[in-house]
Order: structure tokens, then sequence, then C-alpha cells
């Protein structure tokens, strides 16, 4: 793979980004175009709602690519609780994975947000289309031209839940082990605890259950 694909990081956007998500919302940029009201929601006072949650990819110091969502009454929207993709990568950053990572990094932190899944919509003509089966999302609804797509979140959160389980049967272990002077033991009773409770915890999905 090329040089460009190993230099490239994946990171969280920081406030000083988001000025530079309006290059990345048309195709190609124009400001006639990001400045219509119904694409303009994508980006206006980005940061500021609880979906608004971004990761680019960074090149030596310059941005080449950005995912992000928000819950806006957008083309993708599902319902309020399911923040809506867009993201661009720079023609000639096309076709290396760079979009796929930050698709799978913007997957974890929506996760660690609790978010149970991301919606997006796309032309059905847009080769993205397949990128986004490719990461498993799943079409809900088609209009038209255009097609609705979600993205459970299912795995990472269980991966996130486990996470933690593993911090907390971890500590469990070792008091528990300390006291009863078998820290062997109560280490591992902790640990698989941990990652069953805190796993499962997560994966479940509460709405359904009300
Ligand atoms: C969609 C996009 C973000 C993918 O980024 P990427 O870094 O090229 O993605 P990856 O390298 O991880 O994966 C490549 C996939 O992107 C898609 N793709 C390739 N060229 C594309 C293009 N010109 N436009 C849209 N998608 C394209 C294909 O699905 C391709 O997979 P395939 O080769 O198996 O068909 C990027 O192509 C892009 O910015 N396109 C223009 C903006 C756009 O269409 N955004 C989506 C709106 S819903």
């Amino acid at each position: 793979m090329s040089k460009q694909k190993k230099n490239c990081k994946i990171r969280a956007i920081k406030p000083a980004d988001y000025p530079a998500l309006a290059d990345f919302l048309a195709e190609p940029p124009s400001r006639e175009v990001v400045e219509k009201p119904e694409i303009a929601l994508y980006i206006d006072g980005f940061g500021s709602q609880k979906g608004d949650i971004g990761v680019v990819a960074e090149q030596n110091g310059k941005i080449i690519g950005a995912a992000w969502t928000r819950i806006i009454p957008g083309f993708g929207h599902v319902d309020d609780d399911t923040p809506e993709l867009a993201i661009s990568v720079l023609p000639e950053y096309r076709n290396q994975g760079i979009g796929a990572k930050l698709l799978k990094q913007l997957f974890t932190q929506l996760a660690q947000k609790g978010f149970k899944q991301t919606s997006l919509s796309v032309q059905k003509a847009n080769p993205a289309l397949r990128l986004y089966e490719r990461m498993e999302y799943k079409t809900v609804s088609e209009n038209g031209e255009d097609v609705v797509m979600v993205r459970e979140l299912k795995k990472e959160l269980q991966s996130y839940g486990a996470g933690l389980g593993i911090s907390f049967g971890l500590l469990f272990g070792v008091v528990v082990g300390v006291i009863t002077d078998d820290l062997g033991l109560w280490i591992g009773v902790g640990l698989c605890l941990g990652i069953a409770v805190g796993g499962g915890w997560y994966a479940v999905d509460k709405r359904k259950k009300k």
C-alpha cells in the first residue's frame, strides 16, 4: 500500500477543525451548495448538540478526510436518537482505505457516547454504497434515487462494555483476592464476570425493553 496511507492518522475532531468541515460537505467543494439550508444543517453550529461526533484523517498536519454525525432533520433522518452520517475524503486520497478507517473509528466514538445506531442517505448510483454495505449498513427505506441506511452499533457497544467490565473486574478481583489471599483465582473470576456483564449490558437495546 502507498506511503500516503501509512502516514495518515485518524483522530477525534477538535473545535479548531469545525470550519474545515465545509470543505468536505459538497462534491466538488462549493460555497453556493454549502449555504443551502438543507445542506448547511450538516455543519451549522457543529459541536453544540449531543449527536455532534466526528473524526478526521490527518496527514502531515493537513485534514484529508472527515466523517461526522448529527441528529438533524436531514436526508437520512430515521429518529431523534440516531445521528446521521456525513463523510468525505479528498479525491487524491480515495480508495486507500481511509473512508473505512474513518467509519470504524466513528462507530467506536458513537458507541462510547451511548448511541445504538447511526444512519445515512446515499444515492443508489454513488459508489460509496458499496463501502457502506461493506461496513454493515443495512437499507431501511428507498426514495426514488436515494436509499436510507442504518448501521447498528451492537458490536462496538459490546466491546466498549467488555472493556469497562475488564477494568471493574480486575479491580474487583484484586480487592477480593487480597482480602481472601487468593489473588489468581479472584482476578480470573473478576475478569470473566466483568467481560460477560459489561459486554452484555452495553449490547442490549434498552429502548426495545420498554
Ligand atoms: C465515499 C468516500 C468517503 C470513501 O472514502 P475512501 O477513502 O475512498 O474509502 P475506502 O478506500 O475505505 O473504500 C473505497 C470505497 O469507496 C467507494 N468509492 C470509491 N470511489 C468513490 C467515489 N468517487 N465516490 C464515492 N465513493 C467511492 C467504493 O465503495 C470503494 O469501494 P470498492 O472499491 O469496493 O467499490 C470517498 O469516496 C468520497 O469522499 N466520496 C465523495 C463524497 C461522497 O460520495 N460521500 C458520501 C456521500 S453519501
